[in-house]
């Protein structure tokens, strides 16, 4: 029998990617192991629930460190530690440098709230609706060096609407954002034969 892919989730706030992709993880029949969580933010939120799976979050606050290569050692030695052959970053509001990126190459993986290419960085759902765009959605794609670039997973797309917020439309967009993850660690899953 095949051993099971040990998946790292990164995350930076209330990591609600996260823990969907927590509970995807938890049946036998995936074939991954949620075994490491890292934040970079003491505070946020998602910890609590990985305390409460019993899921290790390894704490590094990019903060304590003076350069991204020095952080980026520690995120390392924490995934080294814990055997990591896949990277998910959810919600991980933090740049990595080319070198680590490269390091991970075909297995790091990211989702981003807009239709990649469309809309990279911040703020996307205000700014589709800044542009009076009919159509958003999410991207689950593999990380490259280049920001919010890399080849397409997947990608779940929603209509905007006239009354749309960007809170209306962000709630929307996250909604698919929770099937999108899943779906793409199954595609990924099927093409790796994990
Ligand atoms: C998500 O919309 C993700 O795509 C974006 O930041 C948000 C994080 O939400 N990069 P959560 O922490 O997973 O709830």
């Amino acid at each position: 029998m095949t051993q099971p892919v040990r998946v790292a989730i990164l995350f930076s706030a209330r990591g609600s990617n996260m823990q969907r992709l927590a509970h995807h993880l938890a049946k036998p029949s995936v074939g991954g192991e949620f075994v490491l969580a890292i934040t970079n933010r003491p505070a946020a939120g998602g910890i609590e629930f990985c305390k409460a799976q019993g899921v290790p979050c390894a704490v590094i606050d990019h903060e304590d460190y003076e350069t991204r290569a020095g952080f980026e050692a520690e995120m390392q030695k924490a995934l080294d530690k814990a055997q990591v052959d896949l990277i998910c970053a959810a919600g991980f509001m933090r740049l990595l440098t080319a070198d680590f990126v490269t390091r991970w190459h075909d297995r790091i993986i990211n989702i981003h709230p807009s239709l990649l290419p469309a809309y990279k960085g911040l703020n996307t759902h205000a700014r589709v609706l800044a542009d009076g765009g009919k159509e958003h959605g999410c991207s689950v794609h593999y990380m490259r060096a280049e920001m919010d670039d890399g080849p397409i997973i997947l990608q779940k797309r929603v209509p905007v609407h006239g009354k749309d917020t960007a809170d209306t439309l962000s709630a929307r967009v996250l909604k698919l954002e929770h099937i999108a993850y899943p779906e793409a660690i199954k595609q990924i899953a099927l093409k790796s034969g994990f």
